[in-house]
C-alpha cells in the first residue's frame, strides 16, 4: 500500500510518499522562512498564498523522487486541520483535486495525529498503543494518553502559549530572528542558564497543564533591567540558557505528572513519546529521557527532520487510518470541511491554533 501525504498547515509546505512498511519513498518539504523572516513570524496570507504556489510542483516531485506516478498509489491523505485555515484548504483542495480526477480515495488527517504517530513510522517495533505523548510545537503543547488510531486521551494542555511560540516570541525579543527555537537553542550553548532567575510556571502543582507567557515576560523583565543599550552577545546567550533551562525544567515536572497518571491507567506501558518542532531541541531530549530513565520509561523522539512539520507524518498517520479502520471506514468524503480546530479528543474544548503570526 502506497499513500501520499500533504501537509500545508502551518508555514512549511510538504509533500511525501510512504509504504505501508514505513518506507519513505519520497520526502519534499519547501520551507517558507523567507517569505516570513521580515515580519518575524509566520503571516497567515503569505503563507497560504505560498502554499498555493509551490504545491502542485511538489507533489509532482514527491511522485518523481519515489518513482511512481497517481496509479501507483493506494489513497491520498492531507492535513484537514487544525492550523492556519487558508493553507489547511490549500492542502485539502489539492488532494480532493487528485481524489477526483484519479478515483483514489482521499483521508483527512488530524495534523496532531500526525506529529502522535509519527514516531511509529520509524520506531515500528518498539512503540506499541497505549504510549504517553508529549506534543509540542509552535502551535499546540499538550500532554496525551494515545491509545490507539484515532484515541487519545488530553491530560494537559497549554492555558496561553504554546512551546514554540514561547521560544518563537523569546528570539524575537532578543533580536535573534525568525524561527526562533534553533536560534534559542544555539545562542543558549555559549550561556549562562544561573545568571538570571526566571520562574518554572507551574512547577510544583497538580494536573499538566503548562504555561509559558510569564516566563516570556520574565525574560523581557530581565533583558530590561540590563544597562541601557543594545544587548550584548552574553547577555543574549545567557537569557536563552535561562529560558531553556527553565522551559526544560517545566515540561519536566509537568510531565512527570502525566506519568504518574498514565501509569496508574496503564500500569505495564512504559513509553513515553516525543514529538512537534521544539521536540528537536537537544536539550530538552536529554532532560526528558533522564526524566524517562529515573522512571523507568523509554524515550522515543523521531529523528529532527520528522519532529518539524512534514508530509511523511501526514501519509503514515493515514496507513494508520487504513490498518485501523479497514480503506471505506478511513476514507473522508470530498465534502469533507477544513478544520482551523480539530481537538485530539472530542472530550476536551478545543485550543486555539496559537500558532506564531507576526
Ligand atoms: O511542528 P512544527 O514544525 O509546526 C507546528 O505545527 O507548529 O513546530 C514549529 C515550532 C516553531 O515554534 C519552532 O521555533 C520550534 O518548533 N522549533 C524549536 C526547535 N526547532 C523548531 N524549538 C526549540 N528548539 C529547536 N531546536
Ligand atoms: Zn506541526
Amino acid at each position: 500500500m502506497i499513500v501520499l501525504g500533504i501537509e500545508t498547515s502551518c508555514d512549511e509546505t510538504a509533500a511525501a510518499v510512504v509504504d505501508d512498511n514505513g518506507r519513505v519513498l519520497a520526502d519534499v518539504v519547501l520551507s517558507q522562512i523567507e517569505e516570513h523572516r521580515p515580519f518575524g513570524g509566520v503571516v497567515p496570507e503569505i503563507a497560504a498564498r505560498a502554499h498555493m504556489e509551490t504545491i502542485d510542483s511538489l507533489v509532482h516531485q514527491a511522485l518523481g523522487d519515489a518513482n511512481i506516478g497517481f496509479d501507483d498509489l493506494d489513497a491520498v491523505a492531507a492535513t484537514g486541520g487544525p492550523g492556519l485555515i487558508g493553507g489547511v484548504i490549500v492542502g485539502v483542495m489539492t488532494a480532493k483535486a487528485v481524489a477526483l480526477a484519479t478515483g483514489l480515495p482521499f483521508i483527512a488527517v488530524n495534523h496532531l495525529e500526525g506529529h502522535a504517530l509519527s514516531a511509529r513510522l520509524v520506531e515500528k517495533d518498539r512503540v506499541d498503543f497505549p504510549y504517553l505523548l508529549l506534543l509540542v510545537s509552535g502551535g499546540h503543547c499538550q500532554l496525551l494518553s494515545v491509545e490507539g488510531v484515532g484515541r487519545f486521551r488530553r491530560l494537559g494542555t497549554t492555558i496561553d502559549d504554546a512551546l514554540g511560540e514561547a521560544f518563537d516570541k523569546t528570539a524575537k525579543m532578543l533580536g535573534l530572528g525568525y524561527p526562533g527555537g534553533p536560534l534559542v537553542e544555539k545562542a543558549a550553548l555559549n550561556g549562562d542558564a544561573e545568571r538570571f532567575s526566571l520562574p518554572r510556571p507551574m512547577k510544583g502543582r497538580p494536573g499538566c497543564d503548562f504555561s509559558f507567557s510569564g516566563l516570556k515576560t520574565a525574560v523581557r523583565h530581565a533583558a530590561e533591567a540590563l544597562p541601557a543599550g543594545p544587548l550584548q552577545g552574553g547577555d543574549v546567550a545567557d537569557l536563552c540558557a535561562g529560558f531553556q533551562t527553565a522551559a526544560a525544567e517545566t515540561l519536566v515536572d509537568r510531565t512527570q505528572n502525566a506519568i504518574d497518571i498514565f501509569t496508574a491507567e496503564h500500569g505495564q506501558a512504559r513509553t513515553l513519546v516525543i514529538a512537534g518542532g521544539v521536540a528537536a531541541n537537544g536539550a530538552l531530549r536529554e532532560k526528558l529521557g533522564r526524566l524517562a530513565d529515573v522512571n523507568g520509561f523509554q524515550l522515543i523522539a523521531p529523528p529532527q527532520r520528522l519532529c518539524t512539520d512534514n508530509g511523511a507524518m501526514i501519509a503514515w498517520a493515514g496507513i494508520e487510518r487504513i490498518k485501523a479502520l479497514g480503506m471505506d471506514g478511513a476514507t473522508d468524503g470530498l465534502d469533507f470541511k477544513p478544520r482551523p480546530r480539530w481537538p485530539l479528543d472530542p472530550d476536551a474544548t478545543a485550543a486555539p491554533f496559537a500558532g506564531v503570526k507576526a
